[in-house]
């Protein structure tokens, strides 16, 4: 048992481990954050109902999504963003690993008309050629990919970019990293849960990594007959760090946002988003 809770609660180096296409494909987990993501009220699979409809709102009026206009959301979920803007009259196309909601997404949109071109994988492995006028990654997934990934997507976001288009995407902020506390705590759950329809115990490790910007939910589960890890890294930012990042693959940002539903940047608040367009863009 010691050297098992030694095990569990070792700090690993940043980024050490990529949980999270099981994460979000895993049967159990995978259907309680389809339902999740369904929930008006839920801020854990997506933001709330009404967070979401002003949100694409904005982008539709802000990207002037509509006819003859093309755009790609990364990590689309079930679809609460590309429904939206399929409904603008704009050309969509949705990519995200799990089946599950991508399988939802496609029902969804069969039966209530919409084409959307829904596309099952991980964006790190392949993307849709575009070109578009828009990229949306939202709710924060940027954070989660370790520098290595960061450096795939944005060389993948700029390839994929029609002449003229845009990126939009949402971070956590160096504020949301100073309220950060390292802790462990245990969940048990007898009647299954979260996690697993049967008994298990979840032990959670959050670890700071202050010279990084980086922390760490790392869960582990253990159940009657199989324990797993799932860790969820979160990479803050603030708008400067963000800025030379993208410039390294050829990104500009041109707007630092409070959140993607255009509200004004915040230095204060736990999140911001940019936008950004390929740096070599010629305006006319
Ligand atoms: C936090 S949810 C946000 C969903 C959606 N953007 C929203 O705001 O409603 C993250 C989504 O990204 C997907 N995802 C995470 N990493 C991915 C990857 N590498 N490739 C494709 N999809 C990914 C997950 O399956 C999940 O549906």
């Amino acid at each position: 048992m010691f050297e098992t809770l030694m095990r569990v609660t070792a700090r690993p180096q940043p980024f050490a481990h990529y949980t999270t296409p099981e994460l979000w494909n895993d049967p159990h987990v995978s259907r309680q954050m389809l339902e999740l993501h369904l929930d008006p009220d839920a801020e854990l699979a997506s933001r709330p109902a009404g967070f979401v409809e002003l949100s694409a709102a904005w982008i539709v009026s802000r990207f002037c999504l509509g006819p003859g206009r093309a755009v790609c959301d990364l990590g689309c979920g079930p679809g609460l963003y590309t429904s939206r803007f399929a409904r603008a009259g704009a050309a969509v196309t949705g990519v995200d690993l799990s089946q599950n909601s991508i399988d939802y997404a496609r029902e969804a949109a069969a039966q209530d008309g919409l084409t959307i071109d829904y596309v099952l994988g991980n964006y790190l492995e392949t993307t849709p050629d575009g070109p578009f006028d828009l990229i949306t990654l939202i709710f924060c997934d940027f954070c989660v990919l370790s520098s290595d990934q960061r450096g795939v997507l944005l060389d993948r976001m700029r390839a994929m970019l029609a002449e003229g288009g845009s990126v939009l995407l949402d971070v956590q902020s160096l504020a949301g990293l100073a309220g950060v506390a390292e802790t462990t705590t245990v969940e048990t759950a007898p009647n299954g849960g979260f996690w697993s329809a049967d008994p298990y115990f979840a032990i959670l490790n959050v670890f700071k990594y202050g010279a990084e910007r980086v922390f760490l939910n790392k869960y582990t589960v253990v159940e009657r007959n199989r324990t797993r890890e799932s860790y969820n890294w979160i990479q803050c930012y603030d708008p400067g760090g963000l800025s030379d990042l993208f410039a390294e693959h050829g990104l500009r940002l041109t707007e630092i946002l409070g959140n993607v539903a255009g509200d004004a940047y915040d230095a204060e608040a736990h999140e911001f988003a940019v936008i950004a367009e390929k740096a070599d863009q010629i305006r006319v």
